[in-house]
C-alpha cells in the first residue's frame, strides 16, 4: 500500500504543475459519461496511469476517462479506480478541483475496498487518505506532510444539494428545504471533491446527489466517485447511503455505473433514511 500512496503523491504533484501551466482547451473527445474531455483531463489521466504503472502490486486500473479497465500486472493484488480531475470544468473559473482514488484487493467490488484517497487542488493542495483511519496531508515545500486525523461530528451545519432542483423528487426538495429551515447553510461549488472536503473539515452536514427525473440513477459514478467517498466518510465516523442502503453494500455491474448518493454525519443521514424509507 505504501507504494500506491507514494505513486498518488507523485501524481498529485505533477497534476498540480499541469493545472498551473496547462492551456485548458477542450479536446475533440468525449469520455464514457458523454462529457467533452479537456486536454488537461487527458494529461492528468496519463500522469496517473504512468505513476501507477510503476507499482508492481497493481493488477488493474480503471479511469473515469477511459472506456475500459486496463490490466497492468497479472500477479498484482490491487485494483485501482480513479477520477484524474473531478470537476475539471471548474478550472476555467478558478474553483477547486480534485483527483479521487479507490483501492480494492482482488477486484472492483465495494466489499473489497481497502483504502480510498482524494487530493484537492485549491489555494493549497491537500490529500485525504483513508485506510483504517482518515488522515489529512498538506503539500508543503514539495512534500505531503501529515496534518491531522479527521473525525466527523454527529451533526453538522452545511447543506450541499446536488442536481437540478427542477428534476428533484418532491420529497427530496422538502427534505433539503427542511434542513435550511433548521438553520443549515448552503455550501455548493459543483466540485464533488471540494464540496465533500468542506463538510468533512467543518465537522459535518449533508452532501446529496439524488436520483432525478432526468437521471434516475444519479450522476456520480460508483467506482470513481461514490465508493471512494463512501469509504472515506465511513472511516471518518460518518455515513454514506443511496437513500436506503449503505453505499458500501452496493454492487457495480459496469465500471461506469452511477448511483444516487448521500454523504454526511449521523444526524443528517438519519433524516435521509426517514424521508427515503419505502420510496
Ligand atoms: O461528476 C462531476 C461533478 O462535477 C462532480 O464533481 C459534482 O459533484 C457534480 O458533477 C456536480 O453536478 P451538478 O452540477 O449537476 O450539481
Amino acid at each position: 500500500m505504501r507504494d500506491i500512496f507514494d505513486a498518488i503523491t507523485k501524481s498529485a504533484k505533477r497534476i498540480k504543475n499541469a493545472i498551473d501551466i496547462k492551456d485548458i482547451g477542450y479536446s475533440q473527445q468525449e469520455n464514457s459519461s458523454g462529457e467533452t474531455q479537456l486536454q488537461l483531463d487527458i494529461q492528468c489521466d496519463m500522469i496517473i496511469e504512468e505513476e501507477l504503472s510503476r507499482v508492481p502490486s497493481i493488477h488493474t486500473i480503471a479511469s473515469e476517462e477511459k472506456e475500459h479497465a486496463m490490466v497492468m500486472n497479472e500477479k498484482g493484488r490491487y485494483f485501482v479506480a480513479y477520477d484524474p480531475l473531478d470537476g475539471s470544468s471548474l478550472i476555467d473559473v478558478n474553483l477547486s478541483v480534485g483527483s479521487i482514488f479507490g483501492i480494492y484487493e482482488g477486484g472492483f467490488d465495494s466489499k473489497h475496498m481497502v483504502a480510498a484517497c482524494y487530493v484537492v487542488y485549491g489555494p493549497r493542495v491537500e490529500m485525504v487518505f483513508a485506510e483504517n483511519k482518515t488522515k489529512m496531508y498538506l503539500l508543503q515545500a514539495g512534500d505531503f506532510e501529515f496534518v491531522k486525523e479527521i473525525r466527523l461530528s454527529e451533526k453538522g451545519k452545511l447543506n450541499a444539494p446536488g442536481g437540478t432542483q427542477q428534476n428533484w423528487p418532491s420529497y427530496h426538495k422538502e427534505m433539503i428545504d427542511g434542513l435550511f429551515q433548521e438553520g443549515y447553510r448552503l455550501r455548493y461549488s459543483g466540485g464533488m471533491v471540494p464540496d465533500l472536503h468542506q463538510i468533512l473539515l467543518k465537522g459535518g452536514g449533508l452532501f446529496s446527489y439524488p436520483g432525478t427525473s432526468d437521471k434516475p440513477n444519479g450522476k456520480l459514478r460508483k467506482l470513481f466517485e461514490v465508493f471512494p467517498f463512501a469509504y472515506i466518510y465511513t472511516k471518518a465516523g460518518g455515513e454514506a447511503i443511496d437513500g436506503q442502503r449503505a453505499l458500501m453494500d452496493l454492487g457495480c455491474a459496469h465500471i461506469h455505473d452511477t448511483s444516487p448518493c448521500f454523504f454526511g454525519s449521523k444526524y443528517e443521514i438519519d433524516r435521509v433514511k426517514d424521508v427515503y424509507r419505502d420510496r
